[in-house]
């Protein structure tokens, strides 16, 4: 449901809110890609465009723990769609922005540091979503990224429907994003509410199987969008599979895995057309062959060089030297 508010009022509202932390979005993403290089030149980790400089280490080899309470098809897509750019559209999707950069896998991110959007590290800008378009404000007022796995303002029972309603308002308010889906919404409510801390263990390393798991966490959240012929829904899920294989292709850098960046890139494409396919009933085979052919091929493949990549800390340190 969208905000009815007086004419001129809600469009300075909105002014004032979501369209300037989408001018300062902007910006940032035009500073930065001015800076990277095209071509061959090795990308560079896209991370490190909102992460605040002397963390880099910490960012790329660490993050938070989460235990998630429930596994389904529903909870895993949220997640997939969760840390997707383009849920969130327009220019935070051309940043490379999406909720997962503020809440890494759902919890915090002490690092993040955006200009314009953050006072220091680990604080955003979005109390503008937060209290509604009707009290938009011009102030500059970023507060602390809040864990999702603690009970915070925004109430969480299912019953209110509050998360979806807050959720919806973020995602097309402030970020601009296209309206999701009634399945969309489910799947990331589903998804924010199951986050749970993982006792006695606040940190866990980074690894392949990260994306790999996000992978097949895309793969049935796409399933179940074509299940409820969502092609939205398939769309964005398939777009959370691609983005994670650019995510991997970044840490198999330089001329050695020049053929294996070939080869996900190809499996990236391949996903493309199949995310093009009109009858939500084809998609589930043709995704379904996809998904064999990676894990049988390529991603076996990277699993038995990932030490030689940089999700190898040594690795890692020596790049970001
Ligand atoms: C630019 C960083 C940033 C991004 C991107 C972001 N968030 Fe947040 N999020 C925040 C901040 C900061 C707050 C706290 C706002 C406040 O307290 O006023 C917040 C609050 C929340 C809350 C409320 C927590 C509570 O207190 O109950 C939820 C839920 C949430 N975000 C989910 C999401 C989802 C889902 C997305 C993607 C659609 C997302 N966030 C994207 C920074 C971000």
């Amino acid at each position: 449901m969208r905000l009815r508010l007086p004419r001129g009022r809600r469009a300075s509202a909105l002014d004032r809110g979501g369209a300037l932390i989408r001018k300062l979005i902007a910006l940032a993403a035009l500073l930065l890609g001015a800076a990277a290089a095209p071509g061959t030149a090795p990308r560079a980790f896209e991370q490190l465009r909102w992460t605040a400089p002397g963390a880099e280490r910490a960012l790329l080899s660490e993050q938070p723990a989460t235990c998630m309470a429930g596994d389904d098809d529903m909870i895993r897509g949220g997640g997939a769609l969760f840390a997707t750019p383009t849920l969130l559209g327009g220019q935070a999707a051309k940043a490379g922005l999406s909720c997962a950069s503020c809440h890494i896998n759902g919890r915090d991110n002490p690092h993040f540091l955006l200009a314009g959007v953050s006072a220091g590290p680990g604080t955003a800008d979005v109390t503008n979503s937060f209290f509604s378009a009707a009290r938009g404000n011009a102030l500059f007022d970023p507060v602390a990224i809040p864990d999702l796995a603690r009970p915070g303002k925004v109430s969480r029972d299912p019953e209110t429907r509050a998360l979806e309603t807050f959720i919806r308002n973020l995602i097309v308010e402030e970020f601009g994003g296209q309206e999701p889906t009634p399945a969309m919404l489910d799947a990331l409510a589903a998804y924010v509410r199951r986050i749970r801390p993982c006792p006695g263990e606040p940190r866990v390393v980074r690894r392949l199987d990260d994306q790999l798991a996000a992978i097949a966490d895309g793969a049935a959240g796409a399933r179940l969008m074509a299940r409820r012929g969502d092609r939205q829904g398939v769309q964005l899920s398939i777009a959370a599979m691609r983005y994670q294989l650019g995510l991997v292709a970044e840490r198999y850098a330089g001329s050695v895995f020049a053929r294996d960046r070939a080869a996900l890139l190809a499996m990236s494409r391949e996903l493309q057309s199949i995310g093009e396919i009109a009858d939500p009933r084809e998609t589930r085979p043709a995704l379904d062959r996809w998904k064999r052919d990676f894990d049988a091929g390529l991603a076996r493949r990277l699993r038995g060089a990932e030490v030689r990549s940089l999700y190898d800390p040594k690795r890692l340190d020596r790049t970001l030297r």
